[in-house]
């Protein structure tokens, strides 16, 4: 059995190193069409199925790293010293303590979000993707993304696809190091696709997403159905690309994300990330499109919605979803 080290030591082996005083970097979050739910290893983060996500573009985490001269990391969020007990810090920590070398070395970081973390999006995937960038900017590693993309994966799974801009797809792997598990862009662009935030309750989650995949995998009747659905949707929704189909696209997303709430719904005990608020705009959301708007939802590890339609239908769109934070998934600089 591997462990996190052993994969940091195996993909570090043969780095040069030439250290900068200061790393500056940003990676952008990242929403799946297709999800990741459920693994295969937890120590590692490898997934049961591959699963394919679009970037938010300028919506994500700028990352500074030095290194410290104190007894222990400086972590800054949003402008904030974080405390050493903070949940972030402690898992933060985890990570950065995979990388201290010399041993003891300690990072000073500043990270930004520019996702609205208040909502209560996730910016785990966006974070731990800044902090690989840093760690690999500041030591002169000039790791290969594929490489990047593992690393990041260990911090949190569906950071592996926070490396690019656009279409990542997650490989899920087979092997039990994990080497084979890694993400890589698709080389489309479809310039005038946008993923937009809904922004519905700002209350914490109440189950993290590890522990909701668990409970699912292991006590789910409707798991078993799971990865046969992905295969199907992530087909689907790689031809919807290449044939720039939108309704295929935003259909193939839309089902794929309620088929994943429906297996953790049926976990014993059930999650449920769903409220009140989450369904009202369901039904906006199949209202609108029932009166020929082409637009359609996806919903991860929270009660909120991401909405997808096209640059076209934008303004109308914004109009109806009152507070919609739109991003292009292809447009690094905020407008
Ligand atoms: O990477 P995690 O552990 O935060 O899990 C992400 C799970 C989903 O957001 C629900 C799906 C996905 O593929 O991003």
């Amino acid at each position: 059995m591997c462990n996190k080290s052993d994969i940091v030591n195996r993909l570090l082996a043969d780095c040069p190193e030439s250290r900068q005083s200061e790393a500056a970097v940003f990676a952008p979050a990242n929403i799946a069409l297709c999800k990741y739910w459920g693994k295969r290893d937890s120590e590692l983060n490898l997934p049961v199925t591959d699963s394919l996500s679009l970037s938010l573009g300028s919506l994500g985490s700028h990352c500074t790293m030095r290194i410290h001269d104190g007894p222990a990391d400086l972590v800054q969020l949003n402008g904030t010293t974080l405390p050493p007990d903070h949940p972030f810090v402690s898992r933060l920590t985890r990570f950065l303590n995979l990388f201290r070398q010399p041993p003891g070395r300690r990072f000073h970081i500043e990270t930004v979000n520019t996702i609205p973390t208040a909502a209560g999006f996730a910016s785990s995937a966006s974070g731990f993707a800044a902090i690989v960038k840093a760690l690999d900017a500041m030591h002169g590693w000039k790791l290969p993304e594929r490489s990047l993309s593992i690393l990041a994966r260990l911090g949190s799974g569906s950071a592996s696809r926070s490396l690019w801009q656009g279409f990542v797809h997650w490989h899920a792997g087979s092997g039990t190091d994990g080497m084979d598990s890694f993400a890589e862009p698709l080389p489309e662009q479809w310039t005038d696709l946008r993923i937009g935030l809904l922004i519905l309750n700002s209350s914490r989650k109440t189950t993290g997403s590890t522990e909701a995949m668990r409970r699912t995998v292991e006590t789910s009747a409707l798991y078993d159905a799971w990865p046969r659905q992905v295969a199907t949707d992530l087909a689907a929704i790689r031809q919807a690309i290449r044939d720039r189909d939108f309704q295929a696209l935003g259909a193939a997303a839309e089902a794929n994300a309620l088929a994943m709430h429906a297996t953790m719904m049926a976990a014993r005990p059930a999650v449920l990330y769903w409220q009140p608020e989450s369904v009202e705009a369901i039904q906006r959301v199949w209202s609108a499109r029932a009166d020929g708007l082409a637009l359609y939802f996806t919903m991860d590890a929270g009660p909120n919605l991401k909405l997808l339609y096209r640059e076209a239908d934008r303004t109308t769109i914004e109009q109806q979803f009152d507070g919609l934070v739109t991003a292009n998934p292809w447009q690094e600089r905020e407008p």
